[in-house]
């Protein structure tokens, strides 16, 4: 069984909502710390409220675009309030839905901001060993399933989630003799907020559902599994977790 020390931090960011949010509560209610990282307050407030151990779980509201820069220096300073962490997972993400012939420079930049750099920022600060444990730490990214089905209109967005995943490998194997794995989960269509900007209508949405769409926790358990010691021998990987869905039809995808 998978279980966590109160001594075992994990930063989660994304956590006020869907996959990270359902990752966050998992975590905590198998033993782990957590530090739920959001923009929106009320938000975390009430994830906060509906955590098994509220001891063990603390929200900082960040934008984690608004300083990319210096994102190290903020994961620093959260390891000397709280804590050395063991693990990081990394879920806040947004997606844009534009087709190639309105493709635009500045939207895509701000997602490979929140997609890429923050990210990528994040992982820096927390392979630094005055901010990780040195024991069995972990790295998770949320990437997309979008990465290979190539979804109409997700050209921006499938760049900067598969530009993480071609940076896993490199990070994985710089990172191994410090005790630290990073792997990935790419999902496919998960029911939470993001949904509504990537499936057509309502009607698809539940004639969808049952099949083809994950809950949150689905793709939550996978994280929990890929932070945990039960993983040791996965690093370096990206799970793809799409129930074995490759396509569905087009139709249903904007
Ligand atoms: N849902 C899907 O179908 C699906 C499929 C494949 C991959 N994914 C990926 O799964 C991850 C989680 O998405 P979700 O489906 O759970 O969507 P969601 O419910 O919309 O959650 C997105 C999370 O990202 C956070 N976030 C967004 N921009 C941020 C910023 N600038 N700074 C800090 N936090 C920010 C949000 O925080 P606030 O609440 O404060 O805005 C929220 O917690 C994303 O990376 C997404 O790309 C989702």
């Amino acid at each position: 069984m998978i279980s966590f020390n109160q001594s075992d931090i994990f930063l989660i960011t994304g956590a006020s909502s869907g996959i990270g949010r359902a990752a966050a509560l998992i975590m905590n209610e198998l033993g782990a710390s957590v530090i739920a990282v959001g923009r929106d307050t009320a938000r975390l407030s009430s994830l906060k409220d509906e955590a098994n151990n509220q001891n063990n779980f603390f929200i900082e509201e960040k934008d984690i675009t608004e300083d990319i820069e210096n994102l190290p220096e903020w994961v620093k300073s959260l390891a000397k309030k709280y804590g050395k962490l063991k693990g990081i997972i990394l879920c806040a993400g947004e997606s844009i839905t534009e087709p190639l012939k309105v493709v635009d420079y500045n939207n895509t930049k701000k997602l490979m901001d929140l997609n890429y750099y923050a990210p990528l920022m994040i992982t820096k600060a927390f392979a630094d060993k005055r901010v990780n444990t040195g024991i069995e730490n972990t790295i998770v990214y949320v990437s997309s399933f979008a990465v290979y089905r190539g979804n109409r209109g997700q050209i921006a967005y499938s760049g900067s989630k598969g530009a993480f995943l071609a940076s896993l490998k490199t990070i994985a194997n710089e990172l191994i003799d410090k005790d630290i794995r990073i792997n990935a989960v790419s999902p496919s269509h998960t029911d939470t907020n993001m949904i509504a900007k990537t499936i057509n209508s309502g009607s698809m949405l539940n004639e969808l559902k049952d099949k083809y769409i994950a809950r949150p926790e689905d793709i939550a358990n996978i994280i929990v599994f890929l932070s945990s010691n039960k993983s040791l021998w996965i690093n370096g990987q990206d799970i793809i977790a799409n129930r074995g869905a490759y396509y569905y039809t087009q139709e249903h995808l904007l």
